[in-house]
């Protein structure tokens, strides 16, 4: 059951002329709880009627089938409110939640459907930054939600490991690198060196020619190429293994751009049969003006392929092994024209699943302090970014609570909670402006304070220290108050927001929802005793806040957030 469901059935007996669907768009939660707890406003049925909407309302109101989960229902103006009747309604919230504890808001939904979720896909020996944060945590989260709704998913790190600009950073170490140098600092020499090349390379064009043609080297399988190519991807995995460490997250396929090398011929070749390769200078290109874009293309006058041919082999061959349903791409936004382009070269190509084909575009992060970019070397590593946040953490416990049991954990589970939050809580198109007293802040709309909430719950229910009765033992009649209400009100939206964050694969929808519960929650906690009550009240107020402990628990996982149960 589901209040505004179970409103509609009962409207649509009075209103035969409209679906429950369509009844389901119209119900709206009015401003103010005088109105009721949802409203039904009747200005479209002035059309079917060919009446005023406040008669309409009147005459309608007569016509709905009594239900016990209301209490009242009335007609103002051109609106019918309803009231729902507390007790039943917070009877099947909270027996729902006892029920189903961290299965509550799950789902088969998804069943026998396979999604595949292209996500993180740092590039080899560039900064994993932060501007890759947003990708890897909108992919796992995304990933936690449809799998939590039963579908099979396939998270794939399309790691950038091919390409003109490894060209560019073997001219660079060939020149500028040694080889103990890039053995000790890592990904940051290779920086230094491919940040010197483009230096370089405006004085002397030359270096640009000495390059590309390092890469042809590369796609033609010569072996000192490729033994260096090799070392770069080592020396950057294991940094980016680093972050994943801390992110406690892992894929289920590494295969990145490199692993489509030798599958990229047939696919040009059955381009060219198709019809659908054009010579242009000496590259070959899709003509796409008919889409209004421009051409996509496929290989450089040297033979060398591109990023998006390299796309357009992934995507077949993960339809023939994975038999996705859909297949999402989380990217920058500047990333738009990247995957328009090749997806309509999917659908030249007559392959009807291009609509699966899903680019999930996201707004730029930035530091307070400016913008991020490799070339200029002035980049903000991930790495750094959530080491400093456990180390902030560290210091806000050491001040607030230095008797903390596993501080070393807490504070990791804090500190990176913290900053995957920041980044899941608004729109994922909206940029991002890091902020460390934002992100840290315990009182603000943070993921500390969610996780403050949670913690804060897990140590009443510890103080309380008894088994949560079974529903038919509790008196829900006890749970009448405002505050309750409306927690239960917030609790039984929860399975109806996760369905939405998967369809319009939006996080935000969890963490805003999850943020108003652990207010909602706080509210409840300060006006209304909990331990020190009656007996009955007590449990029935205990069974509340397990249920707030279970769903902030499982919508912080749904984030790739851990709920610490102790802060
Ligand atoms: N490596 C790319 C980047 O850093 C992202 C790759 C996204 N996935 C894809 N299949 N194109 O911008």
């Amino acid at each position: 059951m589901d209040l505004k469901y179970e409103i509609s059935q009962l409207l649509k007996v009075a209103i035969p002329e409209l679906t429950p669907e369509e009844i389901m768009d119209i119900l709206e939660v009015p401003a103010k709880v005088e109105m009721g707890d949802y409203a039904f406003p009747c200005f479209r049925l002035a059309k079917i009627y060919r009446k005023a909407p406040p008669l309409i309302a009147q005459e309608l109101v007569g016509k709905i089938p009594a239900s016990s989960l209301l209490r009242e229902i009335t007609a103002v103006g051109g609106y019918i409110n309803f009231f729902m009747n507390p007790v039943p309604f917070v009877t099947h919230v909270l027996s729902s939640v006892l029920r189903e504890k961290g299965q509550y808001g799950s789902s088969t939904l998804g069943e026998g459907k396979n999604i595949v979720i292209d996500y993180s896909a740092p590039n080899i020996a560039k900064p994993f930054h932060i501007g890759h944060l947003r990708s890897t945590v909108i992919g796992n989260s995304l990933y936690q939600i449809h799998q939590f709704l039963g579908y099979h998913c396939v998270g794939i790190n399309h790691l950038g490991d091919w390409g003109t600009q490894f060209g560019k950073l073997i001219v660079a170490y060939k020149k500028w690198g040694t080889k103990e140098e890039v053995e000790s600092k890592g990904i940051k020499e290779l920086i230094r060196i491919y940040v010197k090349f483009h230096e370089e390379a405006e004085k002397n064009p030359d270096l640009d020619e000495e390059a590309r043609e390092w890469f042809t080297k590369m796609e033609q399988g010569n072996e000192e190429a490729l033994a260096l190519w090799d070392w770069f991807k080592v020396i950057s995995l294991k940094e980016f293994d680093r972050v994943y460490d801390l992110l406690d997250l892992s894929f289920d396929s590494y295969a990145g751009e490199s692993f489509y090398n030798d599958k990229m011929d047939p696919i040009i070749e059955e381009l060219r049969e198709k019809g659908l390769l054009e010579r242009s200078e000496g590259a070959e290109i899709i003509d796409l003006s008919e889409e209004n874009m421009p051409p996509c293309l496929i290989t450089k006058k040297d033979g060398s392929t591109l990023y998006a041919t390299r796309d357009i082999t992934a995507a077949i061959y993960r339809k023939n092994t994975y038999n996705f349903n859909k297949c999402i791409y989380v990217t920058a936004l500047e990333q738009n024209l990247h995957f328009a382009q090749w997806f309509a070269v999917i659908k030249k190509m007559g392959y009807e699943w291009y609509n699966e084909l899903i680019h999930i575009p996201f707004g730029m992060v930035s530091m307070e302090t400016g913008k991020l970019s490799t070339r200029k070397g002035n980049v903000v590593l991930l790495e750094e970014i959530l080491n400093e946040a456990i180390e902030k953490t560290m210091e806000i416990i050491e001040d607030k609570n230095p008797n903390l049991e596993n501080k070393e954990q807490v504070a990791k589970e804090v500190g990176i909670g913290a900053v995957i939050f920041n980044d899941l809580y608004n729109n994922r198109i909206k940029d991002v402006i890091f902020s460390w007293d934002k992100v840290l802040n315990f009182d603000g709309e943070t993921g500390p304070y969610i996780q403050y909430t949670h913690a804060r719950a897990c140590s009443v229910l510890k103080r309380a220290d008894v088994e949560i009765k079974d529903s038919q033992d509790l008196s829900f009649d006890l749970l009448v108050d405002e505050a309750s209400i409306q927690v239960c009100k917030l609790l039984e939206k929860f399975p109806v927001v996760i369905q939405e964050a998967a369809e319009k694969l939006e996080p935000s929808l969890i963490s805003r929802h999850i943020m108003d519960i652990a207010q909602a929650f706080n509210k409840f906690y300060h006006d209304c005793p909990i331990l020190t009550s009656e007996e009955k009240t007590k449990e029935i107020r205990l069974a509340l806040v397990y249920a707030v402990q279970t769903v902030l628990s499982t919508g912080l996982h749904l984030l790739g957030i851990k709920a610490p149960t102790q802060m």
